[in-house]
């Protein structure tokens, strides 16, 4: 079945540089489907990019009721386009939608509206090295009432832009700082949905954080300040004496499609991978003996980003001397090239559009 498609009277110029800054330019189309209580999700329809009317009580403004994804279009050398684990993604926002109270999606159904929307945007799709189209799905409540209810009505949109690299010049080592005082998420809450009011929280932490020259914030648990959770967008690994340890799922950590895809290979190339409690003491102290080998924070972003130097009330852990490991070396490359086609697919990852 094909999308109603109204085309965009003119068409923007795209960017000629892989030096395109994050989410600021958006392409020709987006999709749109809305939902209405008894008729369910109806009129999926593609349509130019162009700003929304909205009633000023629509909930979606008052109570934060709104579930978001974050994927990515890669062009390859031949120049075909592939999306990685798309069916992941609109698993995920099921699952977010559901804490939110947010009426499911067919996925398999968006999954394919998907395609369609990206196939007739392929020329957005960036060819430079490390560039790609970042993908964003998004559903807002958009009953007009101002009753702490669930809505009665939604939008499912899909907005596209294309982005440049994550690190120009090939991954570079990043400087995080361990937060102590607050929290992003506890078991019970919304932690491992994908919503707007996890990231703005957050805000805070991320500016201290700066102020004192790091790049990004590794959250601990919010009831003991103890076992590590995850970093800013990104889920944390590390090699500790030759083990890979990973935070386990605890409800409050989200479920990163990367983290998975780690995991995968880890198994496949046969490296021990743990998914478990870890806490910040235990890693200082793998620190202190010198068995802290690497960390590397995993997401859609940069893939594999790792972690040079973790600050800790005070405490410096200088990892792999700012280097590089060689396992994050080794998962990126792997990652990145399956993304762009570049290594043969063993696990059937990627879909061409
Ligand atoms: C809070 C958070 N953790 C982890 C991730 C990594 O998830 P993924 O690998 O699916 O991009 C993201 C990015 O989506 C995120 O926002």
């Amino acid at each position: 079945m094909s999308l109603p498609i109204v085309e965009a009277a003119y068409k923007k110029e795209k960017p000629e540089t892989e030096q395109i800054p994050f989410g600021r330019t958006f392409t020709d189309h987006m999709f749109v489907m809305d939902y209405e209580e008894g008729k369910g999700w109806h009129k999926p329809r593609i349509v130019p990019y162009e700003p929304l009317t909205l009633d000023p009580a629509a909930m979606i403004f008052h109570y934060g009721q709104t579930v978001f994804e974050g994927l990515k279009a890669y062009r390859t050398d031949d120049g075909r386009v592939l999306l990685f684990r798309p069916e992941k993604n609109f698993e995920r926002l099921n699952l977010s939608g559901d804490r939110l109270s947010i009426p499911p999606v067919d996925e398999d159904e968006v999954l394919g509206y998907l395609k369609e929307l990206v196939a007739l945007e392929k020329d957005w799709v960036p060819e430079f090295e490390g560039t790609s189209l970042y993908i964003r799905p998004f559903i807002i409540a958009t009953e007009p009432s101002l009753a702490v209810a669930p809505s009665k009505s939604y939008k499912l949109m899909i907005i596209m832009s294309p982005v440049g690299p994550y690190f120009s010049g090939g991954i570079k080592p990043v400087t995080i700082n361990v937060e102590d005082q607050f929290t992003r998420a506890v078991k019970g809450g919304t932690g491992m949905a994908k919503t707007a009011g996890n990231y703005s929280s957050g805000y805070q932490a991320q500016a201290k954080a700066a102020k004192e020259g790091n790049a990004d914030v590794l959250w601990l648990d919010g009831v003991e300040k103890r076992y590590i959770e995850e970093v800013g967008s990104m889920n944390i690994f590390f090699k500790i004496d030759g083990e890979i340890v990973t935070p386990a799922l605890s409800g409050s950590i989200l479920q990163g499609i990367t983290r998975t895809s780690i995991i995968e290979v880890l198994k496949k190339w046969e490296i021990p991978v743990t998914e478990r409690r870890i806490s910040i003491e235990e890693l200082y102290e793998a620190y202190e003996q010198g068995k802290l080998e690497e960390a590397f924070g995993t997401g859609t972003a940069a893939v594999i980003s790792p972690v040079g130097e973790l600050n800790w009330l005070g405490k410096k852990m200088v990892i792999n001397d700012h280097e590089i490991g060689a396992l994050s070396q080794e998962l990126y490359d792997t990652i990145t090239g399956i993304q762009r086609g570049r290594k043969e697919d063993s696990f059937g990852w990627t879909i061409e559009v």
